[in-house]
């Protein structure tokens, strides 16, 4: 579950407000999706709730913790797929999963399972023995997803993580996601992909110059506009 409130933050001594006092509620269960045009906020939004970035103010709480007063109790529960898959180069696949594996403390046998399961379903397994540095975007992607399963986070995180990804391992991910909210746990990504959002997630957020300008399930979108259709028109108009 995640509690956001008040959250600020300015780049550039305050020239340019990134995030304008945000509050955003996402219940255990559901799949939250962040929508808004390039520069509205999401990644910086996505940075402060996983502690890669400090805010100027405000609070973010997930699984109940404070992400600024306890960290790890937030790390431990959570996964964060960036917008940019970075992944050690000189590595092989298998020795970066391995490595995430030991920093979650996920057991032996169930380490085994899980990697053998999911290089499956992403058809990465011939690929495990190679160096990261020869994967192609998607490939290193997949690698990250990957990486950030094996431990069953609580609440999942991901910054556009349908980029990339061929259509088959991108529904596999959406399939993924709806399983792992079905079974009680949160995900929270960000998406240009109104489609996908429309039909995949509980509820939308449309973040607008740092500011949320809309939130709530597609229906509870359609009576915050005048376009009663697709997303995407309420989007356009929304953010016009
Ligand atoms: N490191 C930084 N230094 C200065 N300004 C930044 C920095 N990172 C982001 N910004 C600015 O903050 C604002 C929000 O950027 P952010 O990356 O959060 O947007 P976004 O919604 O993720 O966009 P996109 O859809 O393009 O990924 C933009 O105006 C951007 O220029
Ligand atoms: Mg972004």
């Amino acid at each position: 579950m995640i509690e956001i409130q008040g959250l600020s933050k300015s780049y550039n001594k305050g020239a340019v407000k990134a995030v304008d006092d945000l509050d955003l509620h996402v219940k255990g269960g559901e799949i939250f999706g962040f929508l808004g045009p390039n520069g509205a906020g999401k990644t910086t939004t996505i940075k402060m709730m996983v502690g890669l970035l400090k805010p100027d103010g405000g609070t973010v709480r997930i699984n109940g913790f404070d992400i600024g007063k306890e960290p790890l109790r937030v790390k431990e529960s959570i996964s964060f797929v960036p917008d940019n898959p970075e992944v050690y180069e000189k590595l092989t696949g298998i020795e970066y999963l391995n490595f995430l594996g030991d920093v979650y403390g996920v057991p032996g046998p169930l380490r085994r399972e899980k990697i053998s399961y999911f290089l499956n379903l992403f058809e990465l397994t011939g690929a495990v023995n190679d160096l990261v540095q020869s994967y192609s975007h998607g490939m290193k992607q997949k690698l990250v997803l990957i990486g950030a399963l094996l431990h069953e986070p609580q609440v999942f995180i991901l910054d556009e993580p349908m980029v990339g990804l061929d259509p088959k391992s991108s529904n596999n991910l959406k399939k993924y996601m709806r399983e792992h909210c079905d079974s009680g746990k949160t995900v929270f990504f960000s998406t240009h992909v109104l489609e996908v959002a429309e039909r995949l997630c509980d509820r939308i957020g449309i973040i607008n110059q740092g500011r949320l300008i809309a939130c709530g399930t597609m229906e509870e979108l359609k009576t915050q506009s005048r376009s009663k259709e697709s997303l995407e028109n309420i989007f356009l108009e929304l953010t016009e």
